[in-house]
């Protein structure tokens, strides 16, 4: 540092984005590379691949002090393999899992000259019209935290120095998942209790991790861009939480606190947002360009400069740039990881675990559900709709295209024709676009049905449907698809819908009138292959969901964990002087928590080890989980908590631990978990965060409706 000129200094805390990958509104402002050999770039994101960062790292080694560029990218879910969305895999509560798609990710990136991902994004959103909850956990806080620590963990390896180590980063701080109707980008505003109850946790749980970045939020958030937010970036994050890496803005989020009103100009952004906390700037260019004249009228102080700039070259000192720029940067490295089998059996793996069984009734002519799909010789097979031989869908957004994806994306049509031997039997028809009114396809769509003994329908999203700026004000199925299932369901066939989105959907008549749902978000590069080995029986379906599903926009925000309030009702069909809406029934069309399976669990026996507790003991909860039904099968055992009154009026439902266990058909198995007093604390008014006597109610189930429960009492 002081050997570093003011000019240089600054230039450690600008990051641009190259023009080879868009994520953002690209500026193209002539030549970046001599921006680069000047001294006066920090970081570049979308560079990637080793020969190219190389490259780009060499015009570095010529600026005056050879300060590393640091290589960032959006790593959300997979590289070269792409795993589901990261919604998708909070689906499977398996936090393991989760962990391996990050690693195998970092790994992928870090071959290929990748330094830093702008992930795990961690926003808790309640709002499925958010496009972005595609990118998240869901609406748990709890279930949120754990993710967010297992993707840090995930990402950054052994630690930062091993060559297969990224830094991550918890994005995006804060509370950016709760803009007003869902819309991307707007305000957001709320109390500080439940800023630290509902939103903070997760990042708090990713520095507890040891999260290398942090990224802040496009949002103002109680009238403050969080961009200039000193209460969150230094008070917290930085303070409390004592974090020590990096805060970096979000795509021009510096010269966009102009556009909120909080900015004068962009010196005024500039000195805003590095007095509050925000190191580098990522886009704006307001740092390289205002904050040496701001330094030198002495309106901000060197120290705080020096301050930001220790941060980020701490971070490339620990990546070991300083010894060895290039070793990110090597070829033979890259092709040795591009095509690593055990990615991809990885990513089959966590793409079964995402998949959520939403209805699989009795078939009475059938005398039993459709699923899993009973083929025998004969049997012909309709696979019918827009996303049937989709290949980039599967990727979702936040993902990457590569050359051979054509012949490597397993599409759904692919991974039934590899199960379904007597592919001669597998009939298909596209039936409708995924967007549009054009209904010429049906009559294709219903012959293909009638020459079969079983339909199977997949309909959705694009792949760019759900994602950043992809608010939508209505979310039921796109264009005419819910109408093509109608006709195929006239047609008097057994129907299976297949429904892939980046978010909850609407889809009110399909979930009525289809005796068989799976809900397969957007799962990658083995999508085919997962998809296939749930339809015939391989896999047993054990998803969750991580979010409420609506039964239509005008219910959210929706969610599991709300406040009973004076006049709660009591069932589906209670509007009387109850807080309700008299068009459509009380409960979401589908709860937190849920997914069915081809087998039965049943929960009897709850036994606590007291019904009475001190605060501040401890109390073991044991439950007997049986496997009533004929397939082996996994089952996410989820617990939940009542604070009955407290000082604070408390939800209904608080999850506060889960076990994911395999039960063989007929076996029973004893779960165990232990209650703490800090499971049953909650921040108080004053914000400390402490537990209060009580009764307690206690829930345990496969979702958050279930109604198997008990109570104890915590006293003074
Ligand atoms: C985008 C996103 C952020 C991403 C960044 C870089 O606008 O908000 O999540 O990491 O820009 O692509």
């Amino acid at each position: 540092m002081s050997l570093m000129t003011l000019e240089e200094k600054v230039g450690q805390l600008n990051q641009l984005s190259s023009d080879f990958i868009s994520t953002g509104p690209i500026t193209c402002d002539g030549e970046k590379q001599d921006r680069v050999r000047q001294g006066k770039v920090g970081s570049y994101l979308n560079v990637t691949g080793a020969a190219r960062t190389r490259s780009l790292q060499e015009i570095a080694m010529q600026s005056r002090r050879k300060i590393p560029l640091l290589f960032a990218q959006d790593v959300i879910h997979g590289y070269r393999t792409i795993f589901p969305i990261p919604l998708a895999e909070a689906a499977s509560w398996d936090l393991a899992a989760i962990e391996r798609s990050a690693r195998i990710a970092a790994s992928e990136a870090a071959g290929s000259g990748i330094h830093w991902t702008f992930a795990p994004m961690v926003d808790i959103s309640r709002d499925p019209r958010w496009g972005r909850v595609m990118e998240g956990a869901g609406e748990d806080t709890y279930l949120g935290s754990l993710i967010a620590e297992a993707r840090v963990k995930g990402f950054q390896g052994k630690g930062l120095g091993q060559v297969d180590a990224i830094m991550a980063c918890a994005k995006h701080f804060a509370a950016y998942g709760a803009a007003e109707g869902g819309r991307d980008y707007n305000t957001t505003d709320m109390s500080m209790r439940r800023l630290h109850e509902v939103y903070l946790p997760p990042f708090k749980a990713a520095v507890e991790a040891g999260v290398s970045s942090v990224m802040n939020s496009f949002n103002d958030i109680n009238g403050i861009p969080a961009t200039g937010n000193t209460y969150l970036q230094r008070t917290i994050l930085k303070g409390k939480w004592n974090f020590n890496g990096l805060v970096v803005s979000d795509w021009g989020s510096i010269g966009e606190m102009i556009n909120h009103g909080y900015a004068t100009d962009t010196a005024d952004a500039a000195k805003r947002a590095i007095i509050a906390g925000s190191d580098m700037d990522m886009e704006s260019r307001a740092y390289v360009g205002q904050l040496i004249e701001l330094v030198k009228r002495k309106i901000v102080p060197e120290s705080v400069i020096d301050e930001a700039v220790c941060r980020v070259l701490n971070k490339k000192f620990e990546l070991g740039l300083f010894d060895d720029p290039y070793r990110f940067s090597d070829e033979s490295r890259e092709k040795a990881i591009w095509n690593d089998p055990t990615h991809l059996e990885a990513a089959r793996d966590m793409a079964k675990k995402s998949i959520v069984l939403l209805k699989n009734d009795l078939v009475k002519k059938l005398g039993k559900p459709l699923l899993p799909l009973d083929v025998f010789g004969s049997t012909k097979i309709a696979l019918v709709g827009p996303l049937v031989k989709a290949i980039s869908d599967n990727n979702g957004f936040w993902s990457y295209s590569w050359p051979d994806d054509s012949v490597r994306v397993v599409s759904l049509w692919k991974g039934v024709e590899r199960k379904f031997k007597a592919s001669k039997d597998l009939i298909y028809a596209k039936g409708c676009e995924l967007e549009g009114a054009d209904t010429s396809g049906f009559a294709a769509a219903r012959q293909a049905a009638l020459k079969s003994d079983i339909v199977i329908v997949s309909v959705g999203e694009s792949g760019s449907m759900s994602g950043e700026a992809k608010s939508r004000s209505e979310i039921h199925l796109p264009g005419i698809q819910e109408q093509l299932v109608k006709e195929l369901v006239a047609t008097g066939k057994p129907v299976v819908v297949l429904i892939s989105a980046g978010r909850p959907l609407v889809f009110n008549w399909i979930a009525d009138n289809v005796p068989s749902i799976v809900y397969t978000w957007w799962l990658g590069t083995e999508a085919g292959n997962a998809i296939a080995d749930v339809l015939f029986g391989d896999h047993n379906p054990s998803g969750k969901l991580p979010m409420t599903f609506p039964r239509t926009e005008g219910q959210i925000p929706i969610y599991y964990n709300y406040f009973n309030t004076g006049r709660p009702f009591k069932n589906d069909k209670d509007f009387n002087y109850v807080t309700a809406y008299t068009d459509l029934p009380n409960s979401p069309r589908y709860p937190f928590g849920y997914g069915l399976s081809y087998t039965t669990f049943e929960y009897r026996n709850i036994r606590l080890s007291a019904d009475t507790i001190n605060l501040g003991e401890s109390i073991k909860v044991k439950v007997n989980v049986t496997n009533s039904g004929k397939y082996v099968g996994d089952e996410v055992v989820q617990l939940y908590i009542q604070d009955v009154a407290a000082s604070l009026v408390r939800p209904v439902r608080e999850l506060k631990a889960f076990k994911k266990v395999r039960l063989m058909s007929g076996e029973t198995k004893e779960v165990e978990f232990l209650l703490t007093e800090k499971e049953l604390s909650f921040f108080q008014e004053d914000l400390r965060f402490a537990a209060e006597p009580g009764l307690f109610n206690l829930f345990i189930g496969g979702s958050s409706h279930t109604s198997v429960h008990t109570s104890f009492y915590a006293k003074e």
